[in-house]
């Protein structure tokens, strides 16, 4: 957004006054002075009047280990919600960047940086997400070619896109998906009447959940981590 629309976005001051505001130098974005009235601002940026805040919230990214059980939601009446393993003042205006189904596990993001999780779920920007997952019942030799070639799902009238499988036991294996329709892997092994056991998220894009984080815990992102998704 333009500064001087910030500006005069904010209670008391019009778009007159904004200008007027600008060209006296009574603005800074970021502790720099910004008279420009075009200067392009964001949710995050540092914005004063007088040096007054205007705006001072910070950009926050977690990742998390969904354990089972939890909901992917901020909140809800029935079961508990993957907000209730945040601290507090970690919860703030977050928002989960891609879900999880209330029995899977594995890697979550959360962000209060709506540009940033809308990258990783943009369906031109092709993020992998890679899960592991084990069924009922051995898969099925037809599975890879069937899941590579795309299913039909009717309920929403498209053709899922290709789905890597790499089989790694009897009746584990790992997907990589390059979108996240409703229950899409559940669906998938359903054309198989294979139920889904376990459905574990290791990855998204480049960033991978690891072994160090155990189920139930949660770490800001490194800055290496946040970049990757904004490249
Ligand atoms: N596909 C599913 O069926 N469930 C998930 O939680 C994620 C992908």
């Amino acid at each position: 957004m333009r500064v001087d629309r910030f500006l005069s976005n904010q209670p008391n001051i019009s778009r007159k006054q904004a200008r007027i505001y600008l060209a006296s130098g009574q603005v800074s974005v970021a502790g720099k002075t910004v008279t420009d009235p075009n200067f392009a601002v964001t949710p995050f940026c540092q914005i004063t009047l007088d040096g007054q805040p205007l705006q001072s919230q910070q950009a926050r990214y977690f990742m998390l280990n969904k354990p089972t059980g939890y909901l992917s939601a901020t909140e809800d009446d029935q079961h508990p919600t993957v907000m209730e393993l945040l601290d507090h003042n970690d919860r703030h205006k977050l928002h989960i960047a891609g879900r999880l189904d209330r029995s899977s596990t594995g890697l979550l993001l959360l962000t209060n940086d709506g540009r940033w999780s809308q990258k990783l779920t943009e369906p031109d920007k092709q993020v992998a997400k890679i899960y592991r997952v084990t069924t009922a019942n051995p898969i099925d030799p037809e599975t890879a070619e069937v899941f590579a070639d795309g299913i039909y799902f009717s309920y929403e009238g498209i053709t899922t896109k290709p789905v890597r499988l790499e089989q790694l036991g009897d009746k584990e294996v790992r997907l990589t998906l390059y979108e996240g329709r409703y229950h899409q892997i559940k669906r998938m092994f359903g054309r198989f009447r294979n139920p889904v056991l376990t459905l574990h998220r290791e990855q998204i894009g480049e960033i991978k959940l690891g072994s160090n984080l155990k189920p139930g815990h949660y770490r800001p992102l490194t800055d290496t981590e946040i970049a990757s998704v904004i490249s």
